[in-house]
């Protein structure tokens, strides 16, 4: 079964609102291309204008982060519903940026993938190794226990509306990029994991994207693996290089 390409854009904390817009308005014919889901993850407060800065062409709005309630007394946070009628239609979680700085762990994220879900967002779930578990040599371990904890209690069905992002923490922001062979050992195992936790026609329909200094000179090639639908990219998906990559 063939699996449609998903070229989606992390922008972090960039781009002020206005910013935001301006970007939407310079990427727009560069990123056109209808046989791939092009998706631009944005800050919170960029949702709005961004939302309604893409109408009408083929991109997609994802969010960056959510709480697990729904509504109530969390100063401070949004919820998936929110992001739901805000019309973001997917939602990063578990970016090594939240686990590591904002101290996020796997129950939690298990929780946002579940809500996020219930919501009808379809999640971005990332994983990934840094850079002492790749020397030592055991990252394979460490992916497959995150996909695990990550998604236990996660339907079948749900699983095939997922996305995942295997994004190797030594390579993000850092200009040092997996080889195409590094990452596509990783992105194999982890639909190899998919298929021990669901079964086969599960593992064919998830998608499985890169993520960690992905660009225009490297993405090509990347994407030509056999396991890899698609990336995740932070840095270049800020310049008018993001459309190279969706046109890849
Ligand atoms: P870079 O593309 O800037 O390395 O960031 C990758 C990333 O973290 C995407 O989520």
């Amino acid at each position: 079964m063939a699996r449609r390409r998903i070229i989606a854009g992390n922008w972090k904390m960039n781009k002020t609102p206005s910013e935001a817009v301006a970007l939407c308005a310079e990427l727009k014919d560069l990123v056109k291309n209808d046989a791939v889901d092009v998706v631009y993850c944005v800050p919170a407060i960029d949702i709005v204008p961004v939302v309604e800065a893409v109408k009408g062409t083929n991109v997609h709005v994802g969010a960056e982060n959510f709480y697990i309630e729904d509504k109530g007394a969390f100063t401070g946070e949004i919820s998936a519903p929110m992001l739901k009628d805000a019309g973001v239609e997917y939602i990063i979680i578990g970016h090594s940026e939240r686990r590591d700085i904002f101290g996020e762990n796997d129950v939690l994220i298990n929780q946002k993938v579940k809500k996020a879900f219930e919501a009808g967002l379809k999640p971005i779930l990332c994983c990934g190794e840094s850079l002492a578990l790749r020397k030592a040599g055991t990252y394979q371990e460490w992916i497959k226990r995150q996909i695990t904890w990550d998604l236990s209690g996660v339907t079948a069905d749900q699983v095939k509306n997922l996305v995942i992002a295997y994004e190797p923490i030594w390579a993000i922001g850092t200009g040092e990029t997996a080889t195409a062979d590094q990452a596509e050992e990783v992105c194999k195992m982890i639909r190899e994991t998919i298929a021990e936790m669901y079964d086969a026609p599960t593992a064919e329909a998830v998608r499985i994207q890169y993520g960690g200094s992905m660009n225009a000179g490297n993405a090509a090639e990347l994407l030509s693996k056999a396991d890899i639908d698609g990336g995740l990219i932070g840095g270049a998906s800020l310049k008018p290089d993001f459309g190279k990559i969706v046109n890849a």
